[in-house]
């Protein structure tokens, strides 16, 4: 939660800062802020809203300096306000800082500070990191630094600027994500990848319990205790144009419409399309393993928790294994047995969301394995983890998430191929026919985003529709769950998802003309079913919505409008029937012209408890 920027150059560095915001925004989106320092003085611009509320409040003052820190926030402690904005500033306004986390201490901290003197202006847990900064501050910032941190508890990535001591910007990790990027003659700090890109390719990624202290000419590392640490240069691989929108009104559309390409780059290089064979090697998890265990348990949060729930039905189907789903945030707070023989999956496309990376770490001190699937390759689940399956989406930046989530499905049926066949589970001739199957995934998702203007349409027709239930059964009932997920986030509209057996136990009663059923019927081992809660709502007076095969006269016939897919394996049918929900949802939020890459409330990633 909440994107942080800093540079340190030889120019203004205050238009690649508020850039920088700009890309970070997903981050979090209520409040944001700038602090330069100009000359002798530290110059403060912060607003409450978005960052082209700070471009505008910055044409109208002007900042400019050669080093400067930059936030974007989404509120914990305090309202979004100015006052509550980062940068916050100590007593003598000579310190600036800027802090991603939660400081879990601030309340006793601030009571102490304050009867030392100390004299707070916002609400927020932040302000007590700055007035620690100036408590210890003799000349050097790092020094000071290095005594606050020793005070706080909680999450922090926080970044310090000061007048008493220019030429640097102070950087400390303990949490939440940081990366140094190093450019020439300029060396940059930031919660993730996107806004180094157009800077710099060379880049280093902070781990927990480290300080850095940026200058135009690099970055220098040392432990919270004072020791030096040498950390590796590494180079990025993400193209800058893969952050732009290319074209499209929104990200959230031009994900939509990649995600053939990633099924494409998950598969690619991973599976033989002559013997059948799943290569999971790039994992770092041995086969053996896969033996050994008897027991996945999946670990996950909101749209990655849906992705499990595919993953399990397909492993239950490959392999025969018993696979558990469980929220992050629940899973913390329970006794759940895990012994040795149980192999973990923690699924998060940012690798950073605070529930599952918590999780998975208490996971990793009992389990056999732990694997992050992720789509951040140097995040915290990553290195937490034992193993990494990587989804290829590339970089996503519509806060809901889309392309991710089709990567993580890809991802988790090439696990759950390559884990029955390491169990011996699958035959040589049923491996090669699903290889092959999820092949031509890709194409068939083609043909039906070659439909989407028949969906805005639709979408169009349906927009003063208040209510929705998503109904679908088995492989298909994680889908129902994320359709409704993704009306709700992005088109504020209400939306339920239900597994198509659980509608005649109390969903049924909501019935009536008023409420929409959009319902999945692929024909698959579950098709009649569907067909009869179809009927049953139809009998209530419920409009029906259908997502079905091309040739379903039977769907036709009870559905007012059917978004048609390709005929498809009936495992592979969420990667399809997710297609039309999606764009459901996004039409519908785009012709309300609400805010669909930055939803009220939301935030990509969420690194708070
Ligand atoms: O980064 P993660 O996959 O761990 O994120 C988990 C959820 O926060 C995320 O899926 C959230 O539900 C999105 N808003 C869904 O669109």
């Amino acid at each position: 939660m909440c994107g942080i920027i800093g540079c340190i150059g030889l120019r203004d560095v205050v238009p690649d800062l508020v850039e920088g915001l700009r890309r970070l925004e997903y981050r979090g989106y209520d409040s944001a802020g700038i602090a330069v320092l100009d000359g002798d003085e530290i110059g403060r611009r912060r607003v409450k809203g978005k960052v082209r509320d700070l471009e505008e409040d910055l044409r109208r003052h002007p900042l400019a300096g050669g080093c400067g820190i930059a936030h974007t926030r989404w509120a914990t402690h305090g309202r979004p306000s100015e006052d509550n904005a980062h940068p916050h500033v100590d007593c003598s306004g000579t310190i600036a800082l800027v802090h991603n986390g939660i400081v879990e201490n601030y309340w006793s901290l601030k009571e102490r500070l304050r009867g030392e003197g100390h004299v707070f202006r916002t609400e927020t847990d932040t302000e007590v990191i700055v007035h620690l900064v100036e408590k210890y501050f003799r000349g050097s910032l790092e020094g000071a630094v290095r005594a606050a941190v020793a005070e706080l508890e909680g999450a922090f990535a926080v970044a310090c600027i000061s007048s008493r001591d220019p030429g640097k910007i102070v950087v400390a990790k303990n949490g939440p994500p940081a990366v140094v990027g190093l450019g020439s003659g300029e060396t940059f700090i930031s919660s993730d990848i996107t806004p180094l890109l157009s800077h710099t390719r060379r880049v280093s990624y902070m781990d927990d319990g480290e300080i850095a202290v940026l200058t135009p000419a690099g970055v220098r590392f040392e432990t919270f205790a004072g020791a030096p640490v040498e950390k590796a240069v590494e180079t990025l691989t993400w193209e800058p144009a893969m952050i732009e929108k290319r074209g499209f009104e929104h990200f959230m559309a031009k994900e939509i419409f990649e995600q053939a390409d990633v099924v494409r780059d998950t598969l690619k290089s991973r599976v033989s399309l002559e013997s059948g064979r799943v290569f999971l090697d790039d994992t770092g998890i041995a086969p053996a393993v896969f033996r050994e265990v008897d027991r996945v348990v999946f670990i996950a949060c909101g749209t990655s928790y849906h992705a499990g729930l595919v993953g399990k039905y397909l492993l239950e189907t490959l392999a025969h294994v018993p696979v558990d789903v469980e929220y992050a945030s629940e899973l913390r707070s329970r006794d759940f047995a895990m012994d040795r023989r149980t192999l973990v999956l923690g699924i998060s496309q940012s690798g950073e969301t605070a529930d599952t990376l918590a999780a998975l770490r208490a996971a990793g001190e009992k389990a056999r394995a732990v694997l992050a699937v992720t789509n951040n390759l140097n995040s915290s689940m990553a290195r937490a983890a034992d193993g990494i399956l990587d989804l290829h989406a590339g970089p996503e930046i519509g806060v809901a998430a889309t392309k991710t989530f089709v990567g993580q499905m890809a991802a988790l049926a090439l696990f759950a191929l390559g884990f029955a066949q390491a169990r011996e589970a699958l035959g040589a001739g049923e491996s090669l026919a699903l290889v092959q199957e999820l092949q031509r995934v890709p194409h068939k998702m083609d043909r039906v985003l070659g439909r989407a203007g028949d969906i805005e349409r639709a979408a169009r027709r349906y927009l003063a529709c208040e209510h929705y239930l998503f109904l679908g059964r088995w492989i298909n009932f994680p889908i129902a769950l994320e359709g409704a997920l993704k009306l709700k986030e992005i088109s504020y509209t209400h939306a339920e998802g239900y597994a198509g057996g659980e509608m005649k136990h109390g969903p049924i009663a909501l019935i009536d003309e008023k409420m929409t059923t959009l319902a999945i019927v692929p024909r698959d081992r579950v098709y009649e079913k569907m067909l009869s809660n179809i009927a049953e709502v139809q009998a209530r007076s419920g409009r029906i919505l259908a997502v079905a095969f091309e040739d379903d006269a039977k769907a036709r016939a009870v559905a007012e409008e059917v978004f048609p897919i390709p005929e498809v394996h009936q495992l592979f049918s969420p990667f399809l029937t997710v297609l039309p929900l999606q764009l459901f949802a996004y039409y519908s939020a785009a012709a309300k012209g609400l805010d669909v890459d930055q939803p009220r409330n939301l935030a990509k990633s969420v690194t708070v408890e």
